[in-house]
């Protein structure tokens, strides 16, 4: 399976913070806002991976990232210069999805809570066309909505609707079949031109190829559009963080887990960071790896 993050926009609800930055690449506590999704794609077990972004960013996603390799991956750029939406990722990234599944990840979506790698590695493989995550909020009009039925089977997905059927909001991350590239080259762009993602989904559905994973209680589904969101964001994973003295998000920890690189490769890596709490942590944990090994 292949791996889209989708870190365009203008982030304009997060100005002045905005602007010569890139929204995807703020701070959220101790990292940039990218390793949340980038994390969550590596739990999937991807490793290609494709970073969608203005023209403008391109180039600080590539100084942050670089080529992947040193966290086992392979990372490539593409730019979007419009808000044409967010099915459009399918049509800049055609080639990258050539004819294998894709996850889709929005740039500004965190995700966390016990058990997930294992869910999502099941959604992986058990994916037959369009797999959702639906999680539960107090405010549904804001997102896509999707309705299931008593049996938890995806019935209807409605974008941003004003009375909604439920209060299960249709996650950033999406999981589908190759056909999504050609299903996304068919939709009509909506009333304000933008290829929606919902659309794509609902062609899935028509088709009775869409799945609805439940995210339930205790798990945490945060993102991060408006200045409270941020901080908020934020401070869940500083407190867990200093509770718990594990990281989240921890990319090179994640890569280590995956056995996407060595413990002697994230040992160099958190060297290139010592002195910071981040790189402490990693050389920590690549050390506590080099010990069980040798034990
Ligand atoms: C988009 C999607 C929406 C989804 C949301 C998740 O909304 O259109 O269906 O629920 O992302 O973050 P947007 O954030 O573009 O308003």
């Amino acid at each position: 399976m292949k791996g889209i993050i989708l870190a365009g926009g203008s982030g304009s609800r997060l100005r002045p913070l905005t602007g010569p930055l890139s929204k995807q690449l703020l701070p959220v506590y101790d990292k940039p806002m990218v390793y949340y999704p980038l994390s969550v794609l590596m739990l999937a077990g991807i490793r290609d991976v494709l970073v969608i972004s203005s023209a403008q960013h391109t180039g600080m996603f590539r100084a942050l990232l670089g080529d992947g390799s040193r966290l086992g991956l392979t990372i490539d750029y593409a730019e979007q210069n419009s808000p044409n939406g967010i099915a459009e990722a399918f049509l800049i990234g055609a080639d990258h999805i050539g004819d294998d599944d894709v996850a889709l990840i929005l740039g500004d979506n965190v995700f966390h809570g016990p058990g997930f790698s294992h869910l999502l590695q099941s959604a992986v493989s058990a994916l037959d066309g369009c797999t959702l995550f639906g999680y539960p909020v107090t405010d549904p009009q804001r997102y896509g909505v999707g309705e299931v039925d008593a049996g938890g089977r995806l019935v209807s997905i409605e974008e941003k609707p004003r009375r909604p059927r439920s209060n299960l909001a249709i996650t950033g991350l999406y999981l589908y079949d190759s056909e999504v590239v050609s299903i996304a080259k068919n939709i009509t762009p909506s009333a304000r031109g933008e290829l929606e993602i919902t659309d794509v989904n609902n062609a899935y559905l028509e088709r009775d190829r869409a799945r609805l994973t439940r995210l339930g209680r205790g798990f945490a589904w945060l993102d991060m559009g408006t200045h409270e969101s941020l901080l908020q964001a934020g401070q869940y994973v500083q407190v867990l963080e200093q509770r718990q003295g594990e990281r989240i998000a921890c990319v090179e920890e994640v890569a280590l887990r995956m056995g996407f690189i060595t413990p002697e490769q994230c040992y160099r890596l958190g060297l290139a960071m010592a002195g910071s709490g981040y790189g402490d942590y990693v050389l920590d944990v690549a050390a506590r790896h080099l010990a069980s090994a040798a034990r």
